[in-house]
Parts: C-alpha cells; sequence; structure tokens
C-alpha cells in the first residue's frame, strides 16, 4: 500500500472532528468505524525506559548498540535495533558539573556513531559522522556536563545511514539535571510525575511488521506515517496522579511533525525547550514539536478525567481537523508530591545581544538538488511550502511512480543540499571564531524544514518574518523552517582536527540524502 493510501485510511479513523465547537471532544473520545472509544482501544501501560541515574553508577555507564526483535502488535516479532535492549534505550540522567566515562559498544554489523543531541562537548566527542564506532569496536567518550539542565537525546549519526538505524530502534534520552527543578517546585519522580514521551511515527506492514520505505517519494518528503509509537509502544496508556504533571516530550519521528492538542484543549503550560527552561511558562492550547525539537509541559490532570492527546493530520493545510489519537492520560489517585502549582518564573535565560552579532550567514535547505530532476519531474516549487513535502499536482504514489524501480532514494542517487551543495565530508563549509555570535537566516525551499546546529545553542529571532512565539524564546538546537528563520548563535565550542561540527536537516532522509554541512571553529 502506498503511504498515502495507507495514511488515508488510518486518519479517517477519527475523521470528522471539528476543532471548534462542542462536538469535539465527544467526536475525538469514539474511534468512529469501529464504534470504540479510545478507552477501550488505548490500554497499553506506557512503557518506560530504563532510568540510569550517572551518580549511582560513579558516572561509567555502558551503551551497546545491537540487533534484537521487537513485538510491536501480538504476534509479530519485528527486526529491530536498541541500545542495550531490543527498541530504543535507557534514559541517561547526567549530572552538571560531573564527568561521565561513557563507552559505547557497536555490536551491530554495520557502521554506527552515538550523537548527544543537545549536549555541548568538544566535536571528537559529539558522536557525529566523524566519531564512527566500526562493527565490534567500542568508543569511549569522556563528557564533561557543563550546560543548564535540559532534555536532551542521544542517537546513531553514521553519514548516510542514520535514518534506517534511528527508524529500526536507535535513540534514547539524556537528562541533564542539577537541582533547579527542585527549587523551582517542578515533578522530578521519573515515570511518576515527571513522565518523557518520545513520539515515533512508523510504518507496519499488513503482518504487523515494522517495516521501512526508502523509495525516491520516502526520501523525497521523510519516511511518515500515521501509526504512532510513544516510547515505542502503539496505543498507550499513561496512568499519571491527578494534579500537575511534567511530560517530556522528544519528537523521535524521522520526518514528521506533531502538532498536539488535548481532546478538551487543556492548557499545556511550556516549561523548557530543546536546551532548558524558558524564562516563564506559556500556555498554549496546541503545540507542533519538530523531528528533533523538545519540550517540557506542565498539564493538570487534577480534573481525575481519562484524557486523549491528539495530534492534527502531518500537513499544514488540512482543511478539516481530522485527530489521531497518540495516547491517553488516565489519571490515578492522589499526588504524591506536593507539586501542584504552575510557578509563575523558571530561568533567568543568558542570551547575547542582537548587536552583539559580527556577521549574517544565509542558508538555503534545498530538497531539490540538481541530480533529481528525473525524479521530480512536473513537481517544481509552484506553491507555498507544504508540512510534508506534498507537491502541488502530484500525489505519493506519483511520486513512487517517478522513480519507479523498486532501488531506494538513495541507491538512484537521489542528493538533496544546503546553498546547493549536497554534503561532503571532506569539504568545510564554514569557519568561525571561538565567542563570537552570528546571525543564520534560514531558508526552506518546497516543503519545511527541522535545522539542527551541532555544538552551539542559539535562540529564534523569527520565524517566517514574524516574531517567535513566547514558548519557543528560549535556548534552542533545533528549528522548523516553514519558509524563513532568522536565529542568533554562538560559538562555543571547539572543534578538533579533522572533526567538524556539522548542521543539518533533521528529516533523517534527506541527512542521509546530503542536506547536510559542516564547520569549524578556531
Ligand atoms: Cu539529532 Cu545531527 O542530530
Ligand atoms: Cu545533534
Ligand atoms: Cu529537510
Amino acid at each position: 500500500m502506498t503511504n498515502i493510501s495507507r495514511r488515508a485510511i488510518i486518519a479517517s479513523g477519527i475523521a470528522g472532528a471539528s476543532a471548534l465547537g462542542a462536538s469535539f471532544l465527544f467526536a475525538v473520545n469514539r474511534l468512529s468505524g469501529s464504534g470504540r472509544d479510545i478507552a477501550d482501544v488505548f490500554t497499553t501501560p506506557l512503557p518506560m525506559p530504563p532510568l540510569i541515574d550517572g551518580r549511582d553508577i560513579g558516572n561509567v555507564v555502558t551503551l551497546e548498540a545491537t540487533a534484537g526483535t521487537t513485538k510491536f502488535q501480538q504476534g509479530a516479532a519485528s527486526r529491530t535495533f536498541g541500545y542495550s535492549g531490543s527498541y530504543l534505550g535507557p534514559a541517561l540522567r547526567l549530572h552538571r558539573g560531573d564527568t561521565v566515562t561513557m563507552t559505547v559498544a557497536n555490536k551491530l554489523d554495520r557502521q554506527t556513531t552515538v550523537h548527544s543531541h543537545g549536549l555541548l562537548t568538544p566535536s571528537d566527542l559529539d558522536g557525529g559522522p566523524h566519531n564512527a564506532i566500526e562493527p565490534g569496536d567500542v568508543w569511549q567518550p569522556f563528557l564533561t556536563i557543563d550546560q543548564p539542565v535540559a532534555t536532551l537525546w542521544y542517537h546513531p549519526h553514521p553519514h548516510g545511514d542514520t535514518a534506517r538505524q534511528v527508524y529500526h530502534g536507535l535513540a534514547g534520552l539524556l537528562y541533564v539535571e542539577d537541582s533547579s527543578a527542585q527549587s523551582l517546585g517542578l515533578p522530578t519522580s521519573y515515570g511518576v510525575d515527571d513522565i518523557p514521551l518520545i513520539l515515533q511515527d512508523r510504518e507496519f506492514s499488513a503482518e504487523g511488521l515494522l517495516s521501512y520505505d526508502n523509495s525516491p517519494a520516502a526520501i523525497q518528503h521523510g519516511s511518515r506515517d500515521n501509526t504512532i509509537l510513544v516510547n515505542g509502544a502503539m496505543a498507550p496508556r499513561s496512568e499519571v496522579p491527578a494534579g500537575v504533571v511534567r511530560l517530556r516530550l522528544l519528537n523521535g519521528a524521522n520526518a514528521r511533525n506533531f502538532r498536539l492538542v488535548f481532546a478538551d484543549r487543556r492548557p499545556m503550560h511550556v516549561i523548557a525547550n530543546d536546551n532548558g527552561f524558558i524564562a516563564a511558562p506559556a500556555a498554549v492550547s496546541e503545540i507542533t514539536i519538530a523531528p528533533g525539537e523538545r519540550y517540557e509541559l506542565l498539564v493538570d490532570f487534577s480534573d481525575g478525567k481519562l484524557i486523549p492527546l491528539l495530534t492534527y493530520p502531518d500537513t499544514s493545510d488540512s482543511p478539516e481537523a481530522s485527530l489521531t489519537p497518540v495516547l491517553l492520560f488516565a489519571p490515578n489517585g492522589p499526588m504524591n508530591s506536593a507539586n501542584q502549582y504552575i510557578p509563575k518564573q523558571l530561568a533567568d535565560a543568558e542570551f547575547p545581544a542582537v548587536a552583539a552579532a559580527v556577521r549574517r550567514r544565509s542558508f538555503v535547505l534545498d530538497g531539490m538538488a540538481a541530480a533529481n530532476d528525473t525524479l521530480t519531474k512536473g513537481a517544481s516549487a509552484a506553491g507555498p511550502p507544504t508540512d510534508n513535502g506534498a507537491m502541488p499536482g502530484m500525489d505519493h504514489s506519483q511520486m513512487a511512480a517517478a522513480g519507479g524501480t523498486g532501488l531506494s532514494g538513495l541507491d538512484m542517487g537521489m542528493k538533496m543540499g544546503i546553498n546547493g551543495a549536497p554534503f561532503d565530508m571532506a569539504r568545510i563549509d564554514a569557519e568561525m571564531k571561538i565567542g563570537e555570535t552570528e546571525i543564520w537566516e534560514l531558508r526552506s525551499t518546497e516543503m519545511a524544514h527541522p535545522f539542527h546546529i551541532h555544538g552551539a545553542s542559539f535562540r529564534i529571532l523569527s520565524l517566517d518574518g514574524a516574531p517567535p512565539p513566547e514558548h519557543v524564546a528560549g535556548a534552542k538546537d533545533t528549528v522548523l523552517v516553514r519558509s524563513s528563520a532568522e536565529i542568533l548563535v554562538t560559538f562555543k565550542h571547539k572543534t578538533e582536527a579533522g572533526k567538524p561540527f556539522v548542521f543539518h536537516c533533521h528529516i533523517l532522509e534527506h541527512e542521509d540524502a546530503g542536506m547536510m554541512a559542516q564547520y569549524v571553529t578556531s
């Protein structure tokens, strides 16, 4: 089945729910077609990745990248990858000020790397494409944890094979902690009132097996589907205390954006994004999270009601709101902790002034590098960018037919680039001075691209020409570039010889096809 027809069928599960008006809550609480209630379907207890606290184990952390099998649905065992497990990896809690010895063993049959996304380290410890671990080898970075508390994550980053490895399960959370969450009165009991939600979409065969589409169409748009996993589970239910709960969201999808809303549109109080707490909680009724991004939310479940978290369809321009349930929250008993409130103030962010910028650079994220002409004929950039790259006048199956050979898009030499040039491990695209601040102007062609920088965090100055909303005002490492974005970025971290930092589109198929570049600092 092509992506589009499969998606249309699954998405029609709750079609017709109006985003406005009284029918909203009723409509989304039933899975139409089956006539079943979400409460009868969303019964799998939300799995919690095992928590490893660095201080409990002398700050010596061992991870093994391995192959295994995972049963996502009854009976069918899919071949998957995981870190020290069969799918995903443990949540690592590392403490600010500590030095951590990480030991990563590659038990896969292919080269891998382990990148700590959002962790600010020198480039030889960053785990990007220049830090390859060959099969059977071990990599041992010594990480000095020296940045504000934040929800980060780790995942493979081998050039040309990142999308497939992440898709099959290689990803895990990495928390930077100190005592600031406690002093702010935030929930901190892992898996109880401080809950990680790793959001992914995956495609399954009719037999219920995980399948990966790397056709030219899937490379073009990124791999996307409408079967949603949270912490590796389908149709999960999260038992939460009936109080204020902290949710740590990670979009761990290869390509899909999630535009999330509670079924009753209750407020989400955003307290942190990619690189830490924002200045003060910002209440939103829905939130869009792009691949690679993180948000932390406080949500009040004290009314004790079952409440589904939903996502809008994976497009920017859907005329009618058909919503897909992501997970069901089941408040259960009173809160143990005293954390029953939303703080007024969070962190004092220290950002350089815009006036401190010493230069501007501009980067165009180009999904249509010249080599793709034959694959994409007729799909010129006539319309406005769309969130999933659907081309005006061409659907997924036509895109697939344009490829037509059964070869993967990468095998066929599909290339994407930044400023017209596909990634080259041997080419340095930008040179900066340590301590300097720059303004980067980012532009997307044809579709929205989530842009990510290694080795630096930034502040968003504008999104599509407008000031950014409050909830994205803090320190970021990834930004969804719909048409354009301006960011203010300071380079503080050193690149070691032969190991530049990369920046890239976090649609992993785009990254693998070359929408990535690299910089050095001196
Ligand atoms: Cu999340 Cu270059 O990575
Ligand atoms: Cu990264
Ligand atoms: Cu992209």
